[in-house]
């Protein structure tokens, strides 16, 4: 027997959401909006145009970063004529891994040669991935091998300068602390009736429980009391035999626990994008765009093509672009610009005052990063740190430790990943002075070791990279700006994680090339 629901998917699969939509509105089943917007992506197909006497459209797909590649893979799919435009000589946008013989620009002319030593890499852009993200599902499809990515491991560190920390603490030992405090003081107040106005007996005893095992505190007649633990890691190891191992101890102070400001770093890992476990392709993030533009087809790529105008004939579009110094055009029933709102607003087009005041709206953030390779991998060998980031409150913001290549002989750290003024502040120093100073600050943590055995690095300032010009943007406030560019102008899609809720994800930008291609589709269908 054929229940409903498999019913309605075998529907959805053989006509399109239309039709699915359509046969439940037969069946009593009208969908709410709320319903509507969960309809998984039903790719274009070639059979949507059956029946319809019109063919699929021509297509101008303007940036191969990673919106731009699955705009034209999705389109592929039903036989749309995509080309893809790209000014720079490689596909994936801010989807950029780096490894050894990469040469990388910036907007001032200096140039790095990478010297990354064979197996190793730098995901300098998108570098993690949430499970729940569209991203998991092109991987799938495409087959893009994926590892884990450790986002937070307790053998990491929390470092805050300014709190006067002199040396750093591990995450275990920083929530051991801050969960044991935290829960001896809502514990005692709970038992001394401080709640009484919010807790019937039942919770309070029930939450007395919780706060037990949460904190690792002592029992009423010990007045809840914190008092360190193996939580907190040991000096010396369990062992075989009489070897029980030391608890690292005693804990700092209340007082002291809170003026170090280690909770702060813990928020981190409780948001929806950044929940353990996450992911990355096997052998670096640039495995996607590959993927994509292997999928799409390398003969409808042209990269070193600069879009220099764009112009909506009312028949179409016209895009002018600048490819081997000579300016040539291009035409299309449609265009899907994914550019980055900043670069897009510096190309001449007729598509109004309105939409050029709302390309200038959003702001461009600054990020940028270091790869360092060490010759040893000293941080597993002497710090039991196997990946994970340690996060600090100095202007290198983050250590990521690498999670690949375990035992190997040489590994690769970020030696900062970091936003806004200090990432402007590496932005303006040449490479030889990001990385002193990355190794500078890195040396408070780990010691004068992390000065030594570093076999190569690269950095990158995305605010200083052609064609880009920035880590992500910020709007203000998603207004009418937002909602203007969401729409087709004329002919004109915008498409991007710009336009999407996961700014600064690949989530954002896969999600924002369905969205496009589904409201294009539409309208091919109904012209
Ligand atoms: N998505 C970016 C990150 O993971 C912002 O750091």
């Amino acid at each position: 027997m054929v229940d409903r629901r498999s019913f309605l998917t075998r529907v959805g699969a053989a006509g399109g959401a239309g039709a699915m939509f359509a046969t439940m509105g037969a069946l009593g089943l009208a969908p709410s909006a709320e319903a509507a917007t969960r309809t998984p992506f039903q790719p274009p197909q070639p059979s949507d145009f059956r029946l319809r006497g019109r063919g699929a459209a021509k297509v101008l797909i303007l940036g191969a970063g990673v919106a731009g590649l699955a705009a034209a893979y999705e389109l592929g799919k039903a036989g749309y004529d995509c080309t893809v435009l790209e000014a720079q000589d490689r596909v994936g946008g801010r989807n950029l891994t780096l490894r050894g013989g990469d040469r990388l620009a910036e907007t001032d002319g200096a140039t790095q040669r990478v010297g990354f030593s064979q197996g190793q890499y730098m995901n300098a852009g998108p570098a993690r991935i949430a499970q729940w993200m569209t991203t998991m599902d092109y991987c799938r499809e495409l087959g893009v091998p994926l590892e884990v990515f450790t986002n937070s491991n307790a053998e990491a560190l929390i470092y805050n300068e300014s709190a006067g920390m002199r040396e750093p603490v591990k995450w275990r030992t920083a929530k051991a602390d801050v969960h044991g405090y935290i829960s001896e003081l809502l514990a005692k107040a709970t038992d001394q009736g401080a709640l009484d106005q919010r807790l019937t007996g039942d919770d309070k005893e029930r939450l007395l429980s919780f706060l037990s095992g949460f904190g690792a505190i002592g029992p009423k007649s010990a007045g809840y009391a914190y008092t360190g633990g193996g939580r907190r890691g040991y000096s010396v190891d369990p062992g075989a035999g009489a070897r029980e191992g030391t608890v690292l101890g005693p804990p700092p102070s209340l007082s002291d626990v809170l003026a170090s400001g280690v909770g702060r770093s813990f928020s981190f890992e409780f948001g929806y994008s950044q929940a353990m476990l996450m992911f990355q392709p096997v052998g670096g993030m640039d495995a996607i765009p590959k993927a994509l533009a292997k999928a799409v087809g390398n003969g409808r790529i042209r990269t070193g093509a600069k879009v220099t105008g764009i112009t909506n004939t009312g028949a179409g579009v016209r895009v002018e672009y600048v490819s081997n110094r000579k300016t040539r055009a291009a035409e299309a029933d449609y265009v899907i610009a994914t550019l980055p709102p900043q670069v897009l607003a510096k190309i001449p087009h007729n598509l109004g005052a309105g939409v050029q005041a709302a390309l200038r709206t959003p702001v461009p953030a600054s990020t940028g990063k270091i790869g360092i390779e060490y010759r040893s991998r000293w941080w597993e060998q002497d710090e039991n740190i196997y990946g994970g980031i340690t996060n600090t409150d100095l202007d290198l913001a983050t250590i990521w430790y690498p999670s690949y290549g375990y035992h190997g002989r040489s590994g690769l750290v970020i030696g900062y990943y970091n936003f806004g003024s200090a990432a402007d502040a590496y932005a303006r120093m040449n490479h030889a002075q990001r990385l002193a100073r990355a190794l500078d600050q890195g040396a408070k943590i780990h010691g004068d070791k992390y000065r030594r055995d570093v076999a190569a690095s690269t950095s990158i300032a995305w605010s200083r990279q052609e064609h880009i010009e920035g880590g992500w943007i910020g709007w203000p406030s998603r207004g009418a700006e937002y909602r203007l560019l969401n729409e087709p102008q004329g002919n004109v899609y915008f498409c991007g994680d710009w336009l999407s809720y996961e700014i600064a994800w690949q989530h954002g930008a896969f999600e924002s090339a369905r969205k496009v291609v589904t409201d294009l589709h539409q309208r091919v269908l109904k012209s």
